[in-house]
Order: C-alpha cells, then sequence, then structure tokens
C-alpha cells in the first residue's frame, strides 16, 4: 500500500508534535503544510521536507491528493475546518477541544456521520501506554465501579495568551484548555459514563499576570498579553447517572504552588496517574500500595503523540474506529458548556 498523503494546518506550538510523529510514521507522507503566517510554515516545511506550502486552507483542501488533515489551529477554526475536510473526502485528526460550543459539536458530527471518512480527536492522554495499561485493569474490573474521582491541574502562571486568552478564538479558558484533557481521562478510564448534571464556578480574579518575571510558561505562537478575556480558574462537581461524582479544579493563574493530579477510586481499588502512577487495595486486611513497573510511568509527551498519530494513520488505512472518536467531543462540549453556563448562571446545570 503507498504511503498517506497527509496535510498539517495549523503550523504553530502544537503542530511540531504532529509533524515528528508523521515524519516518523513509514506509513504517511508529510504532504501539505498550511499557517496564515507563511514564515511558519514555510519553516515546518523545510525542516520537514514538505512539498506544499498553503496559507489559505480551503486551497489545501481542494488538493485530491491529500488523503488526511490534522488541525492544529486555534479552537474558533476548527469546526469550521473539520466539516469542510470531511466535504472534501479527508479523514481528520483535530486537536482538542473539538470545538467551542454543543452545536458546533453536533455539526460536525452531522458531517461525519453522512460522510465514509473517520474523525479522531487529539486527546493524547488516552495514547498514554500507562491509559492504555490502566483501562485493562479498569476492563477487568480489578477497582470495581469507580465512584469516585478527583483532578486538579493548577498552573500557578501559565496564561499562554494571544488567542487562548481571547475567549471568541478558544472559547473559554483553563477549563476548555487543559481541564479538558484530564476530565477526558478520567471519564474514558471510567468507562464514559453518561453525564447527569454538573456545578461549576469561574473566576478571574488574578488577570494573566503577565507582570510576573523570572518564570517561564506556555504560550501561544503569536503571544500577546494584551487581551485577556477568560477566566484564571475554573471548578466543578460532575455527576454521573450511575452515581459517581467528579472533582476539578484547573487554572491559568492562581496563588497556589503547581499541581497535576489525576485519582480515581473503586470498590475493590484505586489509581493515581498523577502526580505518581500507583495503585491503592486493600488484601487480607492490608492496605497495599501497588506500583506498576513501566518504562512510561510520567507524562510521555513524544510517546503520547506517536501513539496518537499512529492510531490515526492506522484508523485511515484500515477503516478502523478511532478510540476518540466524534460522539465523545460532543458529550465533552456538553459537559464543558454545561460548566461554563453553571458558573454564569449560579446554578447546577442538569444536562
Ligand atoms: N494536545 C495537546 O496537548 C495540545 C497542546 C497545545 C495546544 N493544543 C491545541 O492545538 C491547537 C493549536 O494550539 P497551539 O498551541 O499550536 O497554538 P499556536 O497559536 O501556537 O498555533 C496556532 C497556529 O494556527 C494558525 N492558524 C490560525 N488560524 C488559521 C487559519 N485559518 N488557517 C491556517 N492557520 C491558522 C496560526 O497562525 C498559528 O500559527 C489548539 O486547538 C490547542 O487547544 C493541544
Amino acid at each position: 500500500m503507498k504511503q498517506t498523503n497527509i496535510a498539517v494546518i495549523g503550523a504553530g506550538s502544537i503542530s511540531e508534535a504532529h509533524l515528528k510523529a508523521y515524519d516518523r510514521n513509514s506509513d504517511a507522507k508529510l504532504y501539505a503544510i498550511c499557517d496564515l503566517n507563511v514564515e511558519r510554515a514555510n519553516a515546518a516545511a523545510r525542516k520537514y521536507g514538505i512539498a506544499n506550502i498553503y496559507t489559505d486552507y480551503r486551497e489545501l483542501l481542494a488538493d485530491p491528493s491529500i488523503e488526511a488533515v490534522s488541525i492544529c489551529t486555534w479552537n474558533n477554526k476548527h469546526a469550521e475546518m473539520a466539516i469542510a475536510a470531511i466535504e472534501a473526502g479527508k479523514h481528520v485528526l483535530v486537536e482538542k477541544p473539538l470545538c467551542r460550543t454543543v452545536e458546533e459539536a453536533l455539526q460536525i458530527q452531522r458531517a461525519v456521520r453522512s460522510s465514509n471518512k473517520i474523525l479522531q480527536i487529539g486527546y493524547v492522554r488516552r495514547f498514554e501506554p500507562k491509559a492504555q495499561m490502566l483501562r485493562k485493569f479498569v476492563d477487568e474490573g480489578e477497582f470495581g465501579d469507580i465512584y469516585f474521582a478527583k483532578t486538579s491541574y493548577i498552573r500557578r502562571l501559565g496564561n499562554p495568551g494571544g488567542w487562548f486568552a481571547d475567549i471568541e478564538r478558544s472559547g473559554g479558558g483553563p477549563l476548555i484548555d487543559i481541564g479538558v484533557h484530564v476530565i477526558d481521562i478520567i471519564w474514558y478510564l471510567m468507562g464514559k459514563p453518561k453525564v447527569k448534571s454538573v456545578s461549576g464556578n469561574t473566576y478571574r480574579q488574578l488577570g494573566n499576570r503577565a507582570n510576573v518575571e523570572n518564570l517561564s510558561f506556555y504560550k501561544a505562537a503569536d503571544y500577546d498579553a494584551g487581551k485577556n478575556t477568560v477566566e484564571d480558574m475554573a471548578n466543578v462537581m460532575i455527576r454521573f447517572e450511575n452515581g459517581a461524582s467528579l472533582l476539578v479544579d484547573v487554572s491559568f493563574t492562581l496563588h497556589a504552588k503547581d499541581e497535576s493530579s489525576i485519582r480515581c477510586f473503586g470498590q475493590r481499588g484505586g489509581f493515581e496517574i498523577e502526580p505518581e502512577l500507583v495503585l491503592v487495595t486493600e488484601k487480607h486486611n492490608t492496605i497495599l500500595n501497588m506500583q506498576p513497573q513501566t518504562d512510561s510511568p510520567g507524562f510521555q509527551f513524544d510517546t503520547a503523540f506517536q501513539n496518537e498519530i499512529d492510531h490515526f494513520i492506522d484508523c485511515v488505512r484500515q477503516g478502523k474506529e478511532p478510540i476518540s472518536p466524534v460522539e465523545d467531543g460532543v458529550e465533552m462540549m456538553k459537559i464543558l458548556c454545561g460548566i461554563y453556563e453553571s458558573a454564569a448562571k449560579g446554578v447546577e446545570i442538569l444536562l
């Protein structure tokens, strides 16, 4: 079988992870790149030997040689580009979050369902080796039903500025940007239970704190601290129809120490993915901490992206359903938008 021709749309910060992984996949050929900023597209093309450079993604999609695209642009372009790509007969890998609103998510879902194309969402944490390892334990009932989980993704300083801080282009702040990762991995490992309600709070108390010195952080390719219309932090309780609950707190900035924790608790055992991979249970009246022996106990950025891209190429070539399909993005947008609505109205929202 010949190589699959790939185009990457958006040549900013995260595109490098996509480009590097496609480059290492012998079934994929990096065929085209597109960015509004032609210098950025040129630089990626030079580095990865990409022959076709575009600044208008619609011209790129008109090339029938392109079989699949990665969408690595601002969140406000995800829906428009994903739908146009599907309609142009391309398979789509779209970065998280799927889009900004439930309505956009449903439009994407309709486009995917009326095509024979694949859409995979870049929920990169699902592609970590340890996530797939834990999934086996969960599926075998090792922890019993998971009835409680909690996660904190706290950046004391980490508003990426530019479009991330512009609600029109991002759809929101830390909740939709980093909260989506941790809510998704827990929801996935819980077996994707149906959400019943969400009750959330968002705060805009500290601003982006661009004044802070001596500490660096992730920035949009076009960093600009001049505009900030997103929340600094959000907290939420999510209730599921099966009675389980999930507590979340996330921030771009907070008077706190950085924290990254993901913890799930079941009747027969629990597990923590972060800060440290550990399983917890009770045997013979004794409580045990068990540490899986694995090459990748921490978050392995390159490996996770390589697995994500390899999975996408596999699905495209073999007509398989991705492990992060559009339906999961629709559910996630209901959760995230429900949380923003809950925070705005000061009430719990039934989904
Ligand atoms: N999976 C992860 O861990 C992860 C990490 C960071 C970002 N992301 C996601 O990746 C996406 C991009 O984030 P980023 O950090 O690379 O942002 P970025 O600002 O660094 O890059 C975005 C690029 O998209 C380009 N762009 C915007 N609109 C365009 C258009 N209409 N046509 C062509 N190019 C266009 C911009 O010029 C820019 O170069 C976002 O959706 C973000 O949520 C995912």
